[in-house]
């Protein structure tokens, strides 16, 4: 066994595994989310008064690059996305890619919270819809990084209704270079109409997670 190569390859490993992976500091990115706390709650919970989701638990890369899209205007400038440009200030107020990487590390590390959904629907019919989202948000809504699918197991559902209209609307995914907000579009517009968005999203809040 040649220990060199070994570790050479082993190196190529990880230097190809790194941008995947967000390897922010949670320790260092808790004191950063005390600012986001006011909208999107203490524990991540989110506020549906004030249209903030829940954080807790989300995936971290897919974090990231939420925030990162926010910073750059993938993500909020949308023409009608109210409430993306809502939280387009907020993370552009966050201080470097670092303390990005880090406050998404520390939410990712937050316990799920269970928030009570409220957006109607018939959860049985929407199984039956959901059938197309598993292939990139998992059976079970946990999400899939390399698809870059979000978690949406801990997503209220009046969130998921919204953002599934933005991206049928093109208020969300429609910017140049939004290359996985546009494969979401993309799936939204096979979403037949209101009614079946709320049915897709009553049957994800059955999901555990
Ligand atoms: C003034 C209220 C407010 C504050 C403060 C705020 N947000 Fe938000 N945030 C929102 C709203 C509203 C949305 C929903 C945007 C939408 O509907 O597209 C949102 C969305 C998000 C999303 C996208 C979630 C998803 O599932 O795609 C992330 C990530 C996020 N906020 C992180 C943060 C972080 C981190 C902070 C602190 C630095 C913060 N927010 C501060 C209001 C706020
Ligand atoms: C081809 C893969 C793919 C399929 C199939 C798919 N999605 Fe997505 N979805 C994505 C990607 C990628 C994103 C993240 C977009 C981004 O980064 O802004 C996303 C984002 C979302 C979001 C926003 C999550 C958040 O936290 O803001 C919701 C809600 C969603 N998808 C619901 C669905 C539903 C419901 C279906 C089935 C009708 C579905 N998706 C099918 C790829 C997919």
């Amino acid at each position: 066994m040649n220990i060199r190569r070994s570790i050479a390859a082993s190196f190529v490993l990880l230097a190809s595994a790194a941008p995947a992976m967000a390897q922010g500091d949670a320790a260092a990115g808790r004191s950063s989310y005390g600012v986001c706390a006011a909208c999107h709650g203490a524990n991540g919970e989110g506020n549906k008064a004030l249209n903030a989701p829940a954080l807790a638990g989300q995936s971290e890369a897919y974090l990231t690059r939420q925030l990162n899209n926010f910073r750059s205007g993938l993500r909020g400038g949308g023409t009608g996305d109210t409430y993306g440009a809502q939280m387009r200030p907020m993370a552009m107020s966050i201080a470097s890619d670092a303390a990005v990487a880090n406050v998404s590390a520390y939410i990712a590390s937050m316990p799920v919270q269970n928030e009570a959904h409220d957006g109607g629907g018939d959860a049985a019919a929407g199984r039956g819809n959901y059938g197309v989202c598993a292939a990139c948000h998992g059976a079970n809504g946990e999400g899939n990084d390399a698809l870059g699918g979000a978690r949406l197991n801990i997503l209220q559902d009046w969130y998921i209704i919204r953002q599934i209209a933005n991206f049928k609307s093109g208020a969300r995914g429609s910017a140049a270079g939004d290359t996985f907000g546009a494969q979401m579009k993309g799936m939204a517009a096979t979403v037949a109409n209101d009614a079946a968005a709320a049915n897709v999203a009553a049957y994800i809040a059955t999901l555990s997670n």
